[in-house]
């Protein structure tokens, strides 16, 4: 239904009666259950790379769009019931992301003598075993769910947001990037 078509007036009319169109329209729209299921919105939108995730440094951002990627392929992958090899392969595609992105940032903070890399490297070696942790899981024959995928997403929502930012600052005012 196209909204322009509807009445301009969608409240009840002078003698207190909402008009048919407009009822119509309000029972179809209530009727219809458009809202997904919580633990699915709550994987997507954490998945999801946003702009306030931008450091200015087009190597590390590049680095954490692909890693973005690699989650949401994942996330939309077990919301699709893909094969066990599919999502298998989608997390072995994070793991090799990950473990690139982290060596670029560490040899960009070691080369700029930043002071923070080593309590920045243990938390990208913190975020590593989760994803070996739950590849681990798999071999055994466990399931991978929306909500391991989603916690991965907000994890590195948090340490872009704190961490790679802070990092990214000092390593701008060196302008070695
Ligand atoms: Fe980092
Ligand atoms: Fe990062």
């Amino acid at each position: 239904m196209i909204l322009s078509n509807l009445p301009r007036r969608v409240g009840p009319t002078s003698d207190g009666r909402i008009p048919v169109l407009a009822r119509n329209f309000l029972m179809l729209w209530y009727s219809l259950d458009v809202k997904p299921a919580p633990a699915i919105r709550s994987a997507r939108s954490l998945v999801r790379w946003r702009r306030q995730f931008e450091t200015g440094l087009e190597p590390i951002d590049q680095q954490h769009r692909e890693l973005f990627e690699a989650l949401a392929r994942l996330a939309a992958d077990l919301e699709a019931g893909a094969p066990r090899g599919q999502v298998d392969e989608g997390l072995a595609a994070l793991a090799r992301h990950l473990i690139k992105h982290c060596q670029t940032e560490e040899t960009l903070m070691k080369e700029a003598g930043f002071a923070d890399r080593i309590v920045h490297a243990n938390q990208h070696q913190d975020l590593v075993l989760q994803v070996r942790d739950l590849q681990h899981r798999r071999t055994k024959g466990q399931e991978l769910g929306l909500e391991a995928v989603a916690s991965v997403g907000e994890w590195l929502d948090h340490h872009i947001c704190e961490s790679d930012l802070a990092m990214a600052g000092y390593l701008k005012t060196l302008r070695t990037v």
